[in-house]
């Protein structure tokens, strides 16, 4: 019996893809560089479907039908790089290579290419969901070529989760588009993270809500248009106490966060893109100050505060609701905008109604929101932000005099809220009619002769500063 996939690279997330391929009735063909780790998922789990148990990769190789296709779930980084050139020249024109595996879109499209010189496809899948979601049902998001999507996308759509009776699965487009797209699904979720992080510290220091308060608060909202994986995990981290000392769970952890990276790689190429992702910027760099634990000491000793007195207004709770939903909803647009530079950037043609529809189940960030998300751009009329589909410029009016209350008054309580405020920010900044970008390239055209546009005239100008100030047509230099 040939096998329909190959997966290698067996540890939690790898193994759990098998057998959740297997549960869905395919036969799967096992490797692990160790064969003890096979041997350990057989014996626990061999009932699960049809495995085909292999030593080597040539073994692997030779159990699958063509075209072959082979899953690799390694650490991201060289073992994946180490992976590819031992399989690739046992591989036949046609194969596919899979990549589960959380790496940057940059190794992908490399190594995309250098697969396709060998006539050999190489697909970049985001997976996201854990380990739970690797077995039950994740969200996939599969980069590469569109011919290979056609051999593998039934495969990985039949182990997706799926809303509505969708898989949240679909082809975004070539080369690192999948990774692509997983990266910025980080960032949001970094962001995401962050806004309720804001919210507990709000509800806590500013209106004196405790923790297990808290969690019912926020059971409440999961019922509502927060409604979301994260909202429904934080009820239950913030309803937890600790067995040992009896306070509650969240008051016991060192309130430093930890970060693998994928939140920082989408800033950074958010930076190159010129993308303003300033809400998962701050999550970002929050995670970091957080991290801080010298300088927040010695901050405690040596920086004042002078806090504002401010009377919290009766109906606060509400009102930071709103203002999370605002908040996170400039995530998602800034995340969804920033898809739309690389698009452009890298020639994919992102669909951005389809990405929203995969996100809906399956990942860490599957929201409600995403329906309306989905919604919005699946409209004949493609909004060009977020933020313009009426749906949601409509419930940002709504929030919004919530949404400034609740920045005013953590500004005035000391309470860092830097994603709420800086998404406060970048919503004014998009509206306002006059930024003061203009005064930066008077500046710049001071002190570097960088040259600066009018609103009356076609052209490039430039001031002679230091002669008679008068104004001369220039070449644009920047
Ligand atoms: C997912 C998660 C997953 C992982 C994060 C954690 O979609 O399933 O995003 O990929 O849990 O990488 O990231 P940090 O350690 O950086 O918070």
């Amino acid at each position: 019996m040939s096998a329909h996939i190959g997966v290698t690279g067996l540890a939690v997330m790898g193994a759990n893809l098998a057998r959740n391929l297997a549960r869905n009735g395919f036969t799967v063909a096992l490797h692990n560089r160790s064969v003890e780790k096979t041997d350990a998922l057989l014996e626990k789990h061999g009932t699960d479907g049809d495995f085909v148990r292999t030593e080597t990769l040539q073994e692997l190789v030779d159990s699958l039908e063509k075209p072959r296709r082979v899953l690799i779930m390694v650490k991201a980084g060289a073992p994946v790089d180490a992976v590819i050139e031992q399989l690739t020249p046992l591989l036949e024109p046609g194969d596919i290579v899979i990549d589960a595996g959380n790496s940057h879109y940059e190794d992908t499209r490399r190594r995309e290419a250098a697969l396709a010189a060998k006539d050999l496809h190489f697909v970049g899948i985001g997976v996201s969901g854990g380990e739970e979601g690797a077995l039950n049902g994740p969200s996939i998001m599969p980069g590469g070529s569109k011919e290979s999507y056609d051999a593998l996308g039934p495969l990985l759509e039949k182990i997706s989760a799926h809303v509505d009776g969708k898989p949240c699965c679909a082809w975004i487009g070539t080369d690192g588009a999948g990774h692509f797209v997983k990266m910025v699904h980080n960032g949001i979720e970094y962001a995401d993270m962050q806004v309720i992080g804001e919210a507990f510290d709000l509800l806590r220091s500013g209106a004196g809500i405790e923790p297990a308060e808290q969690s019912k608060i926020f059971a409440e909202w999961n019922t509502g248009e927060l409604s979301s994986f994260l909202i429904e995990i934080s009820a239950e981290v913030l309803g937890h106490v600790d067995a040992k000392t009896g306070k509650p769970f969240v008051d016991v952890i060192v309130d430093a966060a930890g970060q693998k990276g994928t939140g920082r790689w989408t800033v950074i190429s958010a930076l190159e893109l010129g993308s303003p992702v300033s809400g998962i910027a701050e999550s970002v760099f929050a995670r970091a100050l957080s991290s801080q634990a010298e300088q927040r000491k010695i901050a405690q000793e040596v920086l004042a505060g002078e806090e504002i007195a401010v009377e919290i207004p009766a109906n606060f709770v509400e009102d930071v609701r709103q203002a999370l939903y605002a908040s996170k909803l400039v995530s998602y647009a800034q995340g969804l905008d920033m898809l739309t530079s690389a698009a452009k950037e890298y020639g994919w043609d992102l669909k951005l109604d389809e990405i929203a529809s995969l996100w809906r189940g399956g990942c860490i960030i599957r929201a409600e929101l995403l329906k309306e998300i989905t919604n919005a751009y699946a409209a004949e009329e493609k909004p060009a932000n977020l933020l313009f589909a009426p749906a949601f410029t409509k419930a940002i009016a709504d929030v919004l005099p919530a949404w400034r209350r609740v920045v005013a008054t953590a500004v005035q309580l000391g309470i860092p809220v830097p994603v709420f405020s800086s998404s406060l920010a970048y919503y004014d900044g998009l509206r306002r009619k006059r930024l003061a970008a203009a005064v930066i390239q008077g500046q710049r055209d001071l002190f570097g002769a960088h040259t600066y546009g009018r609103v009356d005239a076609e052209g490039t100008f430039h001031t002679l500063w230091s002669e008679d100030k008068s104004e001369v047509e220039a070449v644009d230099t920047h």
